[in-house]
């Protein structure tokens, strides 16, 4: 659209104005300032009915359109997934959630080819529960034994979280019922017989997922009362935000920097959102890399030579501090896959102030959107923007990178807190797997299958996996 109507346009959705900003520069003095003070906070869709009626608007982080309780959980998650110990957890548990999805890999036959978006959705979401919560669920070998005669399957454990696949889907669940809430009018959801129906069933699945969390919560509340003070507690961002302020703190801040521990509802919130807002997300992003990568061949040889070369000097394994000092090129690929195909492409921020934004004056109260994934291949901003060049991204020898132009965690006052978690994970996998594997599509003509739905998710990534022998992998 921003060919036709240029850098600065309005449009209507259901008779509500949004004015729309297609070059940083546009937004970089007011909506992309990434301060407390900005008047952008509040997010277009809090001021959705269907969200405050499912009651998301005044809690947690997402969501929430109260500044004083969305600042305080905001600055408790951060500071929790800040923690040195915490990212190096992260990366451990990355690690052996890959380890493990290989020996299931190892055995599915060269020839099958490998829903990718499932493998890394259930290798994401098993990650993700065991570095917040601590406990382990089985999604990637349930998905594994799916793949595999019966005689190679194996028993999938029992799950300490009890039927962790309803949780799990009770989780992503949350976006489909966020759909319908602000799609279907509210007096369809309110005395309409079949959309009432949906309306009411989607709220009690709702509140029995909060329940769930919120006991789990609880229980690891008790488990931290009953240790021992001197008894090591588990890393996780569950342990993390229920110790936070308290005796039990191993993340301890400058005094005062929070007033009191975190309510067990807001952290329960928290959990889901940390949850709901990242696999998608991650899932995704893998997704999209891979794609890539495999689509051109040059950049898939110069990633894997840096991948053979860089764990072959430092013993054939993949350390904490080697993920995070080297590997440029990698890096560079992740970065670049993220602009060219954006995953969140929309920051939509309504002014709490009358204000001036790309030259023309605006009253308070107006709906404004930045055009993340039009910004991201915009020729203002970026040499053939159309081009798959991650060499841009390298700091010898790349391109001067404008500022406020690669955003693909948003670049607001409510810009991703997740980022460095994503970052370590992905990068922690995309290594793994390709030092690991040859990586192939399975129908490489094939254009790439996603739709958006407030996040751009990927929809099928066939590829064939083959291991790779190397000095490492024998
Ligand atoms: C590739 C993965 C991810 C992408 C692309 C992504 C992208 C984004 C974007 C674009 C926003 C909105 C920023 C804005 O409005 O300026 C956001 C917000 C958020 N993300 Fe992520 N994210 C990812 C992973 C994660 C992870 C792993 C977590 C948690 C550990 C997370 C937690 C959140 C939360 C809580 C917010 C809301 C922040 C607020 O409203 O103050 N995200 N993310």
């Amino acid at each position: 659209m921003h060919k036709k109507y240029g850098d600065v346009f309005e449009f209507y959705i259901f008779k509500k104005r949004i004015i729309m900003l297609n070059r940083a520069d546009l937004a970089e003095n007011n909506v992309l300032k990434q301060s407390i003070k900005s008047n952008y906070f509040v997010r277009a869709l809090s001021r959705s009915q269907g969200w405050r009626e499912l009651g998301l608007t005044e809690r947690g982080i997402v969501l929430n359109a109260k500044f004083k309780t969305w600042s305080l959980n905001r600055r408790f998650l951060s500071h929790c997934l800040g923690a040195t110990k915490y990212i190096r957890e992260i990366f451990n548990v990355a690690h052996n959630r890959f380890l493990e999805a290989e020996q299931y890999l190892k055995k599915v036959d060269d020839n099958t080819p490998l829903e990718f978006s499932k493998w890394f959705h259930c290798l994401t979401v098993d990650t993700k529960i065991e570095i917040t919560t601590g406990e382990k669920t089985y999604a990637l070998a349930a998905y594994a034994n799916s793949l595999l005669p019966p005689h190679l399957q194996k028993p999938v454990p029992e799950s300490s979280i009890q039927s962790y696949s309803e949780f799990i889907s009770s989780l992503l669940y949350r976006t489909s019922v966020g759909r319908y809430f602000t799609r279907t009018p509210a007096f369809l959801r309110h005395h309409v017989p079949g959309f009432k129906h949906i309306a009411e069933r989607m709220k009690k699945k709702v509140a029995w997922l909060d329940e769930e969390v919120k006991k789990l919560v609880r229980k690891k509340k008790e488990l931290i009362a009953s240790m021992d003070d001197k008894e090591e507690l588990k890393m996780d961002l569950l342990t993390l935000m229920l110790t936070t302020n308290t005796e039990r703190d191993t993340n301890k801040v400058k005094a005062r920097e929070f007033e009191e521990p975190l309510d067990e509802s807001e952290i329960a919130s928290i959990l889901i959102e940390v949850f709901s807002g990242g696999v998608g997300t991650i899932t995704t992003a893998l997704c999209f890399t891979v794609y890539y990568i495999c689509k051109h061949p040059a950049v898939k040889s110069r990633l894997v030579s840096e991948i053979d070369a860089t764990l072959s000097a430092d013993d054939n394994t993949l350390t904490y501090d080697s993920l995070t000092t080297l590997f440029p090129y990698t890096s560079a690929v992740m970065k670049e896959a993220a602009r060219i195909l954006t995953i969140v492409p929309l920051a939509v921020q309504i002014a709490s102030e009358d204000d001036e934004v790309a030259g023309y004056k605006w009253r308070a109260g107006t709906t404004i959107g930045v055009n993340i994934g039009v910004i991201h291949k915009h020729e203002a901003h970026w040499k053939d923007p159309e081009t798959f060049r991650p060499e841009r991204f390298l700091d010898e020898g790349g391109d001067e990178i404008q500022p406020r132009t690669f955003l693909p965690f948003g670049g607001t006052v409510r810009v991703c807190p997740g980022r460095v978690v994503a970052d370590k994970l992905m990068k922690t996998f995309l290594i793994l797997l390709f030092s690991k594997f040859e990586v192939e599509l399975c129908e490489p003509d094939k254009e790439l299958e996603y739709a958006y739905t407030l996040a751009n998710n990927c929809k099928e990534l066939k590829v064939y996996l083959k291991a790779r022998i190397t000095e490492q992998n024998v």
